[in-house]
């Protein structure tokens, strides 16, 4: 079995049974006027940072969203784009897009404003998104493409970059390593499916991003995410993940240099990486998915 058929079955187990909090970040929902997030909905939030920027949604922009999970990103996108298809949302796992399909219909009853004909449920994969070249404003995933192997992800990127209008953007999120991530882990399906063993170093994530060809990339978030502590994932030492937001946008690579990066991420005074990793280790005690892993050490 291929790695990407096994996270397919793995996202088939987690659309059939919620596993609340499975990227572990507790988030509080975006919070708008007249926006219910359903419950069920929330709890198969599966993202680990926000692709939502409302300062950036006027004029009813056309979303790709790739990789739907429980559809929450994709009402939250139609909440700014209120039109029939205006939300084109892809997955491959048939048990996803079903889900997906549920809680939307519950959060049409909750919100007078929603129709789900606003959102498309589309099956595709990233490698080949079903819409036309330069035809959408915006694409965005959630957690989706670390857990790609290098050259897939590549690809991913470039099917963004093929579907988006010029000037339009790719909004992401993902887990990216504060060091390379040992091979034992990165060849481990489930922990690459769990968006824990497949992220790149920061540098590595935004080369293979300026590779697929958007001539500028916006750090929006950097923050810790999960530690993968020595004795569980059995490491030399501790390994940080941390949480990135991106907006990439689909515009000429400036001749002055590929890049114009612009980092807001400022590290928080005091936080040093051995204060962060008792932290982490004391809120991890309480994740909910720490079952399904061997435990902690203490
Ligand atoms: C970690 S979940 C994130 C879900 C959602 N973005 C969120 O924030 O809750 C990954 C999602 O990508 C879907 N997926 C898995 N493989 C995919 C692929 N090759 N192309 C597109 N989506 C895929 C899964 O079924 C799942 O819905």
């Amino acid at each position: 079995m291929s790695y990407l058929e096994a996270v397919a079955d793995f996202y088939t187990e987690v659309a059939q049974t919620p596993d609340v909090g499975l990227c572990c970040v507790q988030s509080t929902p975006m919070k708008m006027p007249g926006l219910v997030v359903p419950p069920a909905m929330q709890e198969m939030n599966y993202g680990c940072g926000t692709t939502v920027h409302p300062a950036e949604l006027a004029n009813a922009p056309t979303v790709l969203y790739v990789g739907v999970g429980g559809g929450l990103e994709a009402l939250q996108f139609a909440y700014f784009s209120r039109r029939p298809g205006a939300v084109i949302a892809v997955d491959p796992v048939d048990s996803m897009r079903e889900a997906a399909a549920r809680n939307l219909a519950i959060a049409a009853k909750a919100n007078d404003w929603f129709d789900p004909e606003f959102v498309t449920l589309q099956a595709g994969d990233a490698f080949a998104l079903p819409v036309a070249d330069a035809s959408v404003d915006v694409v965005a995933q959630n957690c989706l493409f670390n857990i790609f192997e290098p050259e897939d992800l590549s690809k991913a990127l470039g099917e963004a970059h093929r579907v988006l209008k010029p000037g339009g953007r790719l909004v992401m999120s993902d887990p990216i390593a504060t060091r390379p991530i040992p091979e034992h882990l990165q060849r481990d399906d489930r922990l690459r499916a769990l968006c824990l063993s497949g992220a790149l170093t920061y540098e590595g994530y935004l080369e293979r991003i300026i590779g697929a060809g958007f001539g500028q990339v916006e750090v929006r978030a950097r923050r810790p995410y999960r530690l993968l502590d020595r004795r569980t994932y059995g490491l030399d030492q501790h390994l940080w993940l941390e949480s990135l937001d991106t907006v990439s946008f689909k515009v000429a690579i400036a001749p002055m240099g590929p890049v114009s990066l612009r980092a807001k991420w400022r590290p928080m005074p005091g936080l040093t990486p051995p204060l962060m990793t008792r932290l982490a280790m004391f809120c991890c005690r309480g994740c909910p998915w720490r079952s399904a892993t061997r435990p902690l050490p203490n």
